[in-house]
């Protein structure tokens, strides 16, 4: 049947909604005019059921676990694409030929070094700074060192300064936080592999670089690459809207990640396993805290706000998992853990009705551990692959004819209007 308007009945009159169809059919209602037709707002709280833009680079079929960038499904570019191919699908929207790769990867290895002022920036931080705190302020001070204005050439050149130059902010934070000698980047190495190298190379040693653990982390950052209007993703296009600049957006967007609800989630997933572990691996004392609503735990690593079948990325990960762990000869009791965990959640009641399944970050500390990288710096793993998706979504969003600045309505609920008392006589 088509669908292309649907009516609203309030206040016993009718009023007609505009249909939108998306190209895989995902409805969307029309409410643009709703308020200024009837006085009436949408309400919906955490923005669960609304839709605020469209999108041509990320579909996900939450009830059928489907996630595909721009077409192609994450399973198919794990398998047969690396990272910067994936950058380059998601920034200008096609797969690269194989001469705009290696112009696109040249690229992305000479942009890499940062301004050496940039660098006093990193020494004002006290020690132990963490890791996300730095990226995102760092992040944000690059439009201080760059132009930014709406020169195509110029926009250009940022979308790769970003891209080539935030792994560097990224290993230059690490090295601060454990208060070693910055590494600089390396122009004959990958994309991923120079990350490694900058991350664990010290001056006094050579660092010889596994390609297993290469290869993990590029199939990592492909899989955190996009995931259409999450927390951070809404954030980089909110903060964009306002005209603020792409360095400013993205930096809003790294601090949108680092809640435990979202991008933090693989940090509170080791700290839990953790916690089980010291407490005598009680698992079943768990289950039955995330259960309680009185206790305000929950299960990290567990629920979707969009898979509710289950979560593509997970899958992946975990088939990944006991092969790179086993090739690594990593023996971590913290998986033995999770692995016990997983299975009695998905047996209960409680995780069962709810659809409350392993996501991405279940699984992705474990395999950061396995590869040596320390748990402060599992976040800053998670922003440097959304990268390329927040800046795919932030042009989109410069592009779009019909952007206007984001700003939601509300439905007041304070007091009524009331006189100022004066202080003596309150
Ligand atoms: N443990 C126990 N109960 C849970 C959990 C959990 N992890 N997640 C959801 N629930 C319950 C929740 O209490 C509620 O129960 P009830 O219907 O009885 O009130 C029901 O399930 C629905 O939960 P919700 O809070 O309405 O779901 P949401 O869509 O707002 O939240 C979520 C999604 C991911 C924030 C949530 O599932 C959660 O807090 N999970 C743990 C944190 C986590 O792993 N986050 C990483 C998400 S994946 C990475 C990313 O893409 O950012």
């Amino acid at each position: 049947m088509a669908m292309d308007s649907a009516k609203l009945i309030l206040g016993g009159k009718e009023f007609e909604l505009p249909v939108t169809t998306g190209s895989e059919g995902e409805i969307g209602l029309g409410i643009k005019s709703l308020r200024a037709e009837t006085g009436a707002i949408t309400l919906d709280s955490g923005y669960a059921n609304t839709g605020s833009c469209e999108s041509a680079i990320t579909f996900i079929d939450g009830e059928k676990g489907i996630m595909r960038y721009r077409g192609y499904s994450i399973e198919d570019l794990c398998e047969h694409a690396i990272f910067p191919e994936v950058c380059y699908l998601l920034v200008f929207g096609s797969l690269p030929s194989t001469e705009e790769l290696e112009t696109f990867v040249h690229d992305l290895t000479h942009h890499s070094l940062i301004h050496e002022d940039m660098k006093k920036f990193f020494e004002g931080y006290p020690p132990n700074a963490p890791p996300m705190s730095v990226l995102s302020t760092i992040a944000a001070s690059l439009s201080a060192y760059y132009p930014v204005n709406d020169d195509p050439a110029i926009s250009e050149l940022n979308i790769i300064r970003l891209l080539a130059k935030l792994k560097t902010i990224a290993a230059f934070a690490y090295k601060k936080s454990i208060g070693q000698a910055y590494v600089y980047p390396r122009n004959d190495l990958s994309y991923a592999g120079d990350f490694l190298h900058m991350m664990f190379a010290v001056p006094s040693e050579d660092y010889e670089l596994d390609p297993l653990i290469e290869r993990t982390l590029d199939l990592l950052l492909i899989l955190h690459a996009d995931h259409e209007q999450n927390c951070s993703t809404a954030t980089v296009r909110m903060v964009g809207s306002s005209d603020a600049n792409l360095f400013s957006s993205i930096s809003a967007g790294i601090s949108a990640l680092s809640g435990h609800l979202h991008g933090g989630a693989n940090v509170a997933v080791i700290k839990m396993l953790n916690m089980i572990r010291e407490d005598g691996g009680n698992i079943r004392k768990y289950m039955e805290m995330a259960k309680d609503k009185s206790s305000n735990f929950r299960l990290m690593g567990f629920g979707h706000r969009v898979y509710k079948n289950f979560d593509p990325r997970a899958n992946v990960i975990k088939s990944a998992n006991d092969r790179i762990l086993s090739e690594l000869g990593t023996e971590d009791p913290l998986l033995d853990i999770a692995k016990e965990l997983e299975r009695m959640a998905l047996e209960d009641e409680y995780f069962v009705s709810r659809k409350l399944y392993p996501n991405v970050d279940f699984y992705s500390g474990l395999l950061y551990r396995a590869m040596g990288i320390p748990t402060n710096m599992f976040t800053v793993m998670f922003a440097l692959g959304r990268l390329p998706g927040w800046i795919a979504q932030w042009i989109e969003m410069k592009n779009d004819p019909r952007k206007r600045i984001y700003r939601p309505r509300q439905i007041y609920t304070g007091s009524l209007s009331r006189p100022v008392v004066p202080l003596a006589d309150r």
